[in-house]
């Protein structure tokens, strides 16, 4: 039977030029190629296996008992009130951050928070600063019909911003993006260098007329709880408490708890702000589904409890990091052209292949880094993703490496295949 081509339909400029997300693209090529037997340890996705970090135990009780409690109707649109007072005093006794219930807003993951701030504080053609390599900027730049300005960050500053790298573009600047530990870097702004950047703000504020939008900062902190060694987090608003106007956190269960399909996250920041989000969120539809919520406030409740889950959750990160860090400071110490830095925090580590110009056992040499992505993939039968993906330039040889589907006697496996893949190399 002949089949009518598909007709392309005229949809809005937005849409018509919105790009998908990077990782997930890359991320099906290497299911794809699993699906077809082959054998590849998938480090790409910044999600858990559950069955390697399956969520708490504790929290998956009381959400199977809040659905058999029928909680299945409409929460209200800012979030279930047990659960915000939950998320203050969870705050208040982990990172000292006093927010009351009206300033929180929980959402169905952290995502819709970051739209909704997006869309509250951006008008169309605003300037939106944010360092590169980070996540998805980029997207919500666009979305909000903003312009984006990525900044290049360096390797030796751990791809963190500084205030010098900042300063001459916050002029005029609506939202300034700041993440920490950051996706995809797995290092932390440092307090210094952090209060730093909020001078810089409070200095741009202080410039600018009370009939004038504010330059605003997000500060993206789902991965806080996750700081391993000497690593303490930072945050603008206990650093400067002037910051408290112009900061809206992100974060949420997703990763303190490995629990990415749960769906329940939470940002907090000035209440008159946080009622615009809760409002444009109220038409999207993007509540966290009560029984998760209902059940979240629960767990949070239980201190002791949550505290314990961290802690182990913490320390299973921390050991295939460290594994791999000290696996890949191995390869640098004997000679091969690999780079890694400390990790920090998150779930990531960032790990340098610079094999440009090599030649491989077949005598393909490796011209491009896309070239190098494919042989460690077929060759090392390591998937990662390249930072181009998070937005830095096409010849940067920087990965990240993600952990959460990394079972522990694999760290070993993985650091072997890598190294014999590089032996090979001429
Ligand atoms: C830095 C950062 N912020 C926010 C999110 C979104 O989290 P959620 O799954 O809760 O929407 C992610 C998820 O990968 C992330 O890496």
């Amino acid at each position: 039977m002949e089949t009518m081509p598909a007709k392309t339909l005229k949809v809005s400029k937005m849409a018509e030029t919105l790009i998908g997300s990077e990782i997930i693209k890359l991320a099906g090529e290497v299911k794809a190629r699993m699906a077809r037997g082959e054998e590849v340890y998938n480090l790409t996705i910044g999600d858990f296996d559950p069955k390697v970090f399956p969520i708490p135990e504790g929290l998956l009780n009381d959400i199977v008992q809040a659905y058999r409690n029928g909680e299945t109707n409409y929460p209200p649109a800012n979030g279930m009130a047990p659960l915000r007072e939950a998320v203050s005093a969870f705050l208040l006794r982990r990172q000292g951050l006093a927010y009351d219930p009206e300033s929180i807003l929980i959402s169905g993951g952290a995502r819709p928070i970051i739209y909704a701030i997006y869309s509250t504080l951006v008008d169309a053609g605003d300037r939106i600063v944010y360092p590169v390599p980070s996540w998805n900027n980029n997207h919500y730049t666009h979305l909000s019909q903003g312009r984006g300005l990525a900044l290049q960050t360096r390797p030796e500053d751990g791809f963190m911003p500084t205030a010098a790298l900042l300063e001459p573009h916050l002029k005029g600047t609506s939202l300034l993006a700041l993440c920490s530990p950051l996706n995809p870097t797995g290092t932390t702004l440092k307090p210094q260098a952090l209060a730093e950047i909020c001078d810089l703000v409070l200095a741009e504020n202080a410039r600018r007329g009370p009939d004038e939008k504010p330059l605003y900062m997000i500060y993206d902190q789902i991965y806080w709880t996750l700081t391993f060694g000497q690593t303490e987090h930072a945050d603008p608003v206990t650093l400067r408490p002037e910051m408290r106007d112009y900061t809206l956190f992100v974060d949420g269960m997703s990763k303190a708890f490995a629990a990415t399909g749960v769906r329940v996250g939470w940002g907090f920041g000035p209440p008159a702000i946080i009622a615009k989000m809760r409002a444009i969120l109220s038409h999207v539809g993007a509540w966290a589904p009560k029984a998760e919520q209902v059940a979240s406030a629960h767990y949070l409740n239980r201190n002791q409890e949550v505290d314990r889950d961290i802690d182990a959750m913490k320390a299973e990160v921390e050991a295939r990091l460290v594994g791999l860090y000290e696996g890949f400071n191995n390869m640098t110490a004997a000679g091969f052209p690999v780079r890694v830095i400390a990790p920090e925090g998150a779930i990531y580590l960032t790990v340098s292949f610079d094999l440009r110009g090599k030649t491989t056992a077949s005598g393909k040499v490796l011209e491009t880094m896309g070239d190098v992505t494919q042989f460690l993939l077929e060759e090392a039968k390591l998937a990662i993703v390249p930072f181009t993906a998070f937005g830095s330039p096409s010849d940067s040889p920087w990965y990240r490496l993600s952990v959460g589907t990394v079972r522990h006697e694999e760290v070993g496996k993985i650091l072997a295949h890598v190294e014999k893949a590089l032996a090979q190399l001429r």
